[in-house]
């Protein structure tokens, strides 16, 4: 079986705190005098909400929600489904849905659509990270970090795992090298 490492910092957490700083900025003019209402989608995007709302000059709630996608690569993608709904009210909400990243878009273009169906006044979709790569179909993205190329990430809330959340920076993970596996190197 592989196993895998961290691998070098690929963001460092200045870069990413200076970015919140510039996303929020934006978001704060964008969202003046409308009724907005943050939605972090769990697990991974926790530590992104939790900076980014707190560089806003306007007034917001949020809420969270968590998601479950079912199949891999070999099987057909079923619809992710809620572990956790979102539980206010949407309706005629300006809903902006908080995302560590945006990988095939399925997750997002699936959450959109039901909240959407909510009857939201709005829902415009801002990422931290973007893996324009890997898209599987278009989703329009009002709000975007960094745009990454196609590798794993960990850090800032991202996970291996459950691991790795904890990291201020957002690092690749790397195979180890079957020579090095059970090595101490
Ligand atoms: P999507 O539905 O393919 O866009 O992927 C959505 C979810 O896959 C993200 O919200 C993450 O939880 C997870 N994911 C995708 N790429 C990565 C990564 O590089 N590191 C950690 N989690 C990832
Ligand atoms: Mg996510």
């Amino acid at each position: 079986m592989t196993e895998y490492r961290l691998g070098p910092p690929l963001i460092t957490a200045e870069r990413i705190q200076a970015r919140v700083q510039e996303l929020a900025e934006v978001i704060s003019r964008d969202y003046a005098g409308k009724n907005l209402l943050l939605i972090c989608v769990l697990k991974g995007a926790a530590i992104f909400w939790a900076d980014l709302s707190r560089a806003l000059r306007i007034p917001c709630q949020s809420d969270f929600v968590a998601m479950e996608t079912y199949g891999d690569a070999t099987l057909p993608l079923s619809e992710p489904r809620f572990t956790k709904a979102a539980s206010v009210s949407l309706l005629g909400r300006d809903v902006l849905i908080v995302e560590d990243i945006i990988d095939t878009g399925h997750t997002a273009t699936h959450l959109r659509k039901i909240l959407q169906a909510q009857e939201a006044r709005s829902v415009a979709l801002c990422t931290l990270l973007n893996k324009v790569e890997r898209r599987e179909g278009a989703i329009p993205i009002q709000y975007c970090g960094f745009v990454i190329p196609d590798a794993f990430v960990v850090g800032y809330g991202l996970d291996y795992a459950q691991q790795y959340r904890h990291l201020p920076h957002i690092a690749t993970l790397e195979a180890v090298p079957p020579t090095e596996v059970g090595g101490s190197a």
